[in-house]
């Protein structure tokens, strides 16, 4: 909303939350989020065309065109528990603006939903006769976390499906008008309702197969003595499979894809479609294993146990350039060493809160610090959980020396100089490539 803002100062764009704290960060100099480049185009349009605002009431009333952008979790309870879509938020957000509408409105789905959620949209809608008129348009969100800015700046593409009525194709072009501010025509891509919503959560699903194909051949890696990264640059230069997204790592995290994927599954169990849905389980269970294996490994390595070890985690959140511990491996590998007994020191430039609240209450020892040095020295051991690029800079002449001998590093990023490191005195595991030890 803040791009939109930021770049059609012709429209009045109105944020509204029921939590007034976030707002009244959204309206201060303390973002309740950091993404890089957001606080400047915040500050260029806030107060201008862009409000944050508790009166969802006013909001509905005034607004023409609502972007229904709320929470839309897995369901923890009853039928679909832990795979669908929880959808009560939605449905309340749909009845909201059927009580305060009083003129006819363009909704726009922007939370990433289950196929056919536009329908219940329409129907909750319609329910009762106001002579007013709502079309409902699926516009998924495409950016990812750390590059949202640049990924909303320059899209590879907007996609806004509708209904092929003619108040449907009008609200399409309705949106196709705001987005051609910037966004070159040949990326606005239309279609219909369905095939929008559907392909949203196959995009995640996609990206993250990607991930789990190249992260089971890591383990082949490690066993077959081959290097990680020479085949998947290898195997990403074929033009048809494309070099983005071939990174091995300790697992995806993040808020979208375990939960896009599990939608999927879901849907295709809905339908009667066994099969189609084992085959994206098994990106979900690739993900788990690897988490998993990332664990086995330290132990095996350090001489099967880590009972009282002392491990430094070197970032927790679950990508660079982010906060955001959603998800995150580092939730996972951190219970899982805890359970093992290891005793652990949490670093990370800008996820610590974060980190925090997810082991509140987990069992062990843990301690949070903000210098990397001197959350990794007395450790006997250092495990990458995020690309940090500030974690491939460090001087680790100096971490050696501060550190319990033997000392490992476990690299669950592959950014680190694994050579550089073995020569200081390291014993080295990367992800998907043979291990350097001084044994
Ligand atoms: C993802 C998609 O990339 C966005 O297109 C989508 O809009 C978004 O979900 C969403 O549905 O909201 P995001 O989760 O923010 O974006 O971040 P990604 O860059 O996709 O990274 C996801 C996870 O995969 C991270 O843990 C990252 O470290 C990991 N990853 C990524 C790898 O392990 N290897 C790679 O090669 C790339």
């Amino acid at each position: 909303m803040a791009m939109i803002a930021c770049k059609c100062p012709q429209y009045k764009v109105t944020v509204v939350d029921i939590n007034p704290t976030r707002i009244a960060q959204w309206n201060s100099d303390e973002l309740p989020i950091y993404e890089p480049g957001l606080e400047e185009i915040i500050k260029t349009a806030r107060g201008r065309n862009l409000f944050f605002s508790t009166e969802i009431e006013k909001g509905i009333k005034e607004s023409e065109i609502i972007f229904v952008s709320i929470n839309t979790p897995t369901k923890t309870f009853g039928a679909g528990a832990g795979m669908a879509a929880d959808l009560q938020y939605w449905e309340k957000t749909a009845r909201q603006i059927l009580k305060y509408s009083g003129s006819d409105k363009i909704i726009v789905e922007k939370s990433t939903l289950p196929v056919k959620t536009a329908l219940a949209m329409e129907r909750i809608l319609t329910s009762t006769n106001n002579d007013l008129c709502f079309d409902v348009v699926s516009n998924p969100e495409f950016l990812a976390e750390g590059t949202a800015i640049k990924d909303l700046e320059d899209p590879d593409r907007v996609l806004i499906g509708s209904r092929e009525t003619p108040s449907g194709l009008k609200a399409r072009d309705k949106l196709v008008e705001i987005y051609s501010n910037w966004v070159p025509e040949d990326r606005i891509i239309t279609s219909s309702i369905w095939s929008s919503e559907l392909s949203k959560l196959v995009s995640n699903a996609f990206l993250a197969q990607k991930i789990s194909s190249i992260n089971s051949i890591s383990a082949l890696c490690e066993k077959a003595d081959a290097d990680i990264t020479e085949v998947s640059r290898a195997v990403g230069t074929d033009s048809r499979l494309g070099s983005k997204f071939l990174n091995a790592s300790v697992g995806f995290g993040g808020s979208c894809f375990k939960k896009d994927i599990l939608n999927l599954v879901y849907l295709c169990r809905y339908y009667g479609l066994k099969e189609v849905a084992r085959y994206w389980e098994g990106v979900v269970g690739i993900n788990e294993y690897q988490k998993e294996r990332f664990v086995l490994n330290m132990m095996s390595s350090m001489f099967n146990t880590l009972a009282g070890k002392k491990i430094c985690l070197l970032g927790f959140a679950f990508k660079a350039n982010t906060g955001d511990t959603r998800e995150s491996p580092a939730i996972f590998i951190s219970k899982r060493l805890l359970e093992e007994m290891a005793e652990l020191v949490i670093t990370d430039p800008k996820a610590l809160e974060n980190a925090k609240t997810d082991l509140d209450g987990v069992d062990g020892k843990v301690s949070y610090i903000e210098d990397p040095y001197e959350a990794s020295a007395g450790c006997d051991a250092i495990a990458v959980m995020t690309e940090w690029d500030i974690f491939a800079h460090l001087d680790f002449e100096k971490i050696y020396r501060s550190m319990v001998k033997p000392a490992f590093i476990f690299d669950g990023r592959n950014i680190l100089d694994r050579k550089k490191l073995f020569e200081i005195g390291f014993n080295v595991f990367p992800i998907g490539k043979p291990p350097l030890t001084h044994f």
